[in-house]
């Protein structure tokens, strides 16, 4: 079978070079080339519509990261950008005092998301994570905290710990999705002392394969958090409005005491949450002080709210549960044929294509052949995160990519 082309990708690699002169790095965090493979993927952005991308050198892809996660419905989504700029121009955004969205937005997430009874709105999903954090410890005046999956970049669970004193982490421990034998160890251990313990409801750990809880799990997560009184959070930064219109909790049955949600409520407009149960959350009324100037801003809410109403009434995530079924299912036909040690995991909104480690690491390879074969037939995946699929994915758009991905599989079969 024929290696694709490389892209040519120029007109990227100027601006990187140029931005290596003026931003640490170039690019932030997960944009590095090194989070895609070096010289094979852009690094800049021209514009994007419903699921496809074009990069500043005129390349086009169909895309599968969805920005990392916001956009469920598609970019540009015409009905949400018509709302978000009726509202910049005919009462603006950014204000000294709240617009009513907030209200709304709390009422409309009450009705949805069951641990919801109270909400805080901000920005980031790391916004949201820490204010949950924040809440729990003074709600139960103690200071533990388990974790479970990526949280974001802030100081107590960042992963690269460069630049911030030990003990703003020396009381966070993490344990494994799917491991109830070491959280019920380390609560043994802790349980008195923990205020938290935050988790994401579905497994899907940094560059490793997706996890769907295991029988129990969930339950015995919730069991553990009430013997001990420790507030538990659902990070469902990645899983809420995706997973379903009531994120994991709703999906799996399984209800913490508070959530925290970002991502996909707004379709790619800056908006994050805390919501839950309503006397842990009463503490940020007095107790605490979360405040940015930012926050209200109410162009996000608009947009949020916009997103919500379309997610209801067009039935998207059924639709994307459906096509994303079908999809998987044909991916999984093709991983069975070719037998090259490609792994299929996750459900229909979020799945992930990875390799089977080996001794030898040959398994790396492969996985750089293949996503390489993806990126230059035009399909945006990458090997370090697993992928979305967006309402704007059509059905031709899904067959255009199983081809690609049966013809790259089947170079990795021909090569190894
Ligand atoms: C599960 C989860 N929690 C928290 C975060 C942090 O969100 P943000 O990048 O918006 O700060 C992310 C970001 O990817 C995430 O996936």
């Amino acid at each position: 079978m024929k290696e694709t082309a490389k892209l040519t990708i120029e007109k990227s690699l100027a601006l990187f070079k140029e931005a290596t002169e003026l931003v640490p790095g170039g690019v932030l965090g997960a944009r590095k080339p090194t989070d895609f493979i070096n010289g094979e993927y852009p690094i800049f952005l021209e514009k994007g519509k419903g699921c496809h991308l074009t990069d500043v050198d005129g390349n086009d892809f169909i895309d599968f990261l969805c920005g990392y996660g916001p956009i469920i419905l598609g970019y540009r989504e015409e009905e949400v950008d018509e709302a978000v700029y009726k509202q910049i121009k005919e009462k603006g955004f950014c204000f000294t005092l709240t617009q009513k969205f907030q209200n709304l937005l709390a009422k409309k997430l009450t009705e949805l998301v069951p641990c919801s009874e109270m909400s805080i709105f901000l920005k980031t999903g790391s916004d949201a994570t820490t204010a949950s954090i924040r809440i729990a410890r003074a709600h139960t005046n103690k200071i533990k905290v388990m974790r479970c999956g990526y949280h974001g970049w802030h100081d107590w669970c960042v992963e690269m710990k460069g630049g911030i004193p030990s003990k703003f982490f020396e009381d966070v421990f993490e344990f494994q999705y799917n491991n109830l034998d070491q959280l019920e160890d380390l609560m043994a251990t802790h349980g008195d002392e923990t205020a938290a313990i935050i988790m994401t409801p579905f497994g899907h750990p940094n560059h490793q394969k997706m996890q769907i809880p295991a029988p129990g799990f969930l339950e015995g997560v919730r069991k553990l958090a009430d013997q001990y009184g420790a507030v538990l959070v659902y990070d469902e930064i990645r899983t809420g409005f995706r997973v379903s219109m009531g994120g994991a909790q709703k999906f799996y049955g399984v209800t913490p005491d508070l959530t925290v949600l970002g991502k996909a409520i707004a379709n790619g407009y800056p908006i994050s949450v805390v919501t839950g149960k309503r006397d842990i959350m009463m503490a940020a009324e007095s107790k605490l002080f979360i405040s940015s100037t930012f926050f209200p801003n109410s162009e996000a809410f608009v947009a949020a709210l916009k997103t919500i109403e379309i997610l209801e009434r067009d039935k998207v995530l059924e639709n994307i549960w459906e096509k994303g079924e079908l999809f998987m299912k044909r991916i999984q036909a093709l991983i069975d044929k070719h037998d090259v040690g490609a792994e299929l995991t996750g459900i229909p909104p979020m799945f992930y294509i990875t390799f089977q480690a080996d001794e030898t690491g040959a398994y790396k390879a492969k996985r750089k052949d293949f996503y390489t074969q993806l990126i230059r037939k035009g399909f945006f995946f990458t090997p370090f995160h697993h992928a979305y699929i967006s309402y704007r994915h059509t059905d031709k758009d899904l067959d255009l990519t199983l081809t690609a991905i049966d013809e790259s599989l089947g170079f990795i079969k021909e090569k190894y």
